[in-house]
């Protein structure tokens, strides 16, 4: 089946209302490629300000709460992020894994309260080095899927993003055989779950994606798009990435 493409930036912990004038560049060339679909999520402080100057490009959020409101100091809900202009959100990265000790669970109600506020959801999985090194890959991105995927997710709302954390700000990348590898095993995992609607949701690999790499890893079976850190940040870094995209 044919999916569209899809090129997602995350700027993480970096940006400002300064630095949103590389969405104009982003922005324009997403304009140039109508058949792919281009987002980035951005920190919460910026996602009005981004969403009000792009008004054409898709502007999420990194993470969000899962519940809806309540007494949870610090913390932002799908629904306010969606009033700021976010139209997607992250969920699982593995830096929240990491840092915020977020398990598979935690993406789980995450991704489920996300699309029950009206947003797109890309959720994260990906194995780590030590895991990757011990032949627990497969596993791992198996359980994680099978333990954070809602169970009404389609491709309308829900995108997976395989992301291996030993790759993420590396340099690093797995070979291009890996990475199919991991996406078909990823697919037939989901359909085990959601049966037929896994062959309309896209899975972008992510880690460590350059203009350089882009073409060659978007042309592997079952990879439907880009997770980009570090290379989302500026316009001339990021426009090469949704050109390989748009050509592939
Ligand atoms: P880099 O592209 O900087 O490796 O980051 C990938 C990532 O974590 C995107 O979510």
């Amino acid at each position: 089946m044919a999916r569209r493409k899809l090129v997602a930036g995350n700027w993480k912990m970096h940006g400002s209302l300064g630095s949103l004038s590389e969405l104009d560049g982003v922005a324009a060339a997403a304009r140039q490629a109508p058949g792919i679909d281009v987002a980035v999520a951005v920190p919460f402080t910026l996602i009005a300000p981004a969403a009000l100057r792009v008004p054409g490009l898709a502007i999420g959020a990194e993470d969000v709460h899962e519940a809806e409101r309540g007494a949870h100091t610090g913390c932002v809900s799908a629904a306010m992020v969606k009033e700021a202009g976010a139209t997607f959100t992250l969920a699982g990265h593995s830096e929240r894994r990491a840092d915020q000790h977020e398990t598979s669970h935690d993406a789980w109600a995450k991704a489920a309260a996300a699309h029950r506020a009206g947003l797109r959801v890309i959720l994260c999985c990906g194995e780590t080095e030590a895991e990757h090194n011990a032949g627990r890959a497969e596993r791992v991105v198996q359980s994680q899927i099978e333990k954070s995927v809602p169970d009404d997710a389609d491709g309308d709302w829900f995108t997976l993003a395989y992301e291996p954390r030993w790759a993420i700000g590396t340099g690093r990348t797995p070979t291009l055989e890996q990475i199919g590898a991991m996406h078909a095993i990823a697919r037939a995992k989901l359909a085990t779950m959601i049966g037929d609607r896994a062959q309309a949701v896209r899975i972008l690999y992510g880690g460590s994606v350059t203009g350089d790499n882009a073409g060659a890893i978007l042309a592997v079976e079952h990879v439907d798009g880009a997770l980009v850190g570090g290379a989302s940040l500026t316009a001339a870094k990021f426009v090469p990435i949704i050109a390989a995209a748009a050509d592939a």
